[in-house]
């Protein structure tokens, strides 16, 4: 479960404080698959890296799994994300010195579970429809397929809670749609509580719940179509297999 409480961002800008995130209160229940919208500098980034740790807040708390993340040091949030969380940055952050199988390498070292992590990320990556690309490095790759390489990365220690910034942003309509399914399924098989940001209404239309952004409140907060049975994002539905 992930709680947002009194969730606040401030940053200088030129001397003055500017507000772009302001009271958030927000839960997130395990296993559920939410979307978030909002127009371009509504908050969006600004939230999800609040809530995954990757940033401080100026005001209020994040609760991930039962542990207050604001009262962790760097290391222990460290610790705690490589363990628990995943993700997909809407740059990307793949390590350009790196070949695609070798940024997908990553996390699985950092947790040390190394073993069959090559084959693991030869599989994640055949998954993501980058078999035969595994040695490419970033600059050798598409756009489209450096956010392949950063969703499989994301999925490689089979996180409990995953967060995508605009995950399909840069792909055509239908490999979003394959990469949106493979959200889907990670989320329907292993539980993964996925939290997505996205500018395509219809992917977000598909998710259990749609949260609005605007200017850096929540100002909408309502079920989407994959809380009452319709089709989830691979046409199954999004809340088989849980009570
Ligand atoms: N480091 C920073 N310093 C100052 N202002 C910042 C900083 N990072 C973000 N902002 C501002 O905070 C606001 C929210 O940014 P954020 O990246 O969260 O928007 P977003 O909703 O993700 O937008 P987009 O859809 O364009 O990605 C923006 O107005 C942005 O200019
Ligand atoms: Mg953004």
């Amino acid at each position: 479960m992930i709680k947002a409480q009194g969730l606040g961002k401030t940053y200088m800008s030129g001397g003055l404080p500017l507000e772009v995130l302001k009271d958030v209160e927000l839960t997130f229940e395990s296993g559920s698959l939410s979307a978030v919208v909002g127009p371009s500098g509504s908050g969006k980034t600004t939230l999800l890296g609040l809530l995954a740790g990757l940033d401080a807040p100026s005001a209020g708390r994040v609760l991930l799994e039962d542990q207050d993340l604001t009262a962790m040091s760097e290391d222990e949030k460290a610790r705690f994300r490589a363990e628990n969380v995943g993700f997909v940055f809407q740059t990307f952050h793949l390590l350009a010195s790196l070949t695609a199988l070798e940024n997908v390498l990553v996390p699985l070292e950092l947790t040390g579970r190394a073993k069959k992590a090559a084959d693991s990320a030869r599989a994640l990556l055949e998954r993501v429809g980058l078999g035969g690309r595994e040695g490419h490095y970033p600059a050798q790759l598409s756009g489209g397929e450096r956010q392949r390489v950063a969703l499989a990365r994301a999925f490689a220690n089979q996180p409990r809670i995953l967060f995508a910034d605009e995950p399909t942003g840069n792909l055509d309509h239908e490999t979003g749609l394959g990469v949106a399914a493979m959200l889907e399924q990670m989320n329907r098989e292993s539980g993964t509580t996925l939290v997505m940001v996205t500018h395509d209404l219809e992917l977000a239309e598909r998710a259990e719940r749609v949260i609005s952004l605007s200017g850096g409140r929540v100002v909408a907060d309502r079920a989407g179509s994959g809380s009452n049975g319709a089709s989830g994002f691979d046409g199954r539905r999004s809340d088989e297999g849980r009570s």
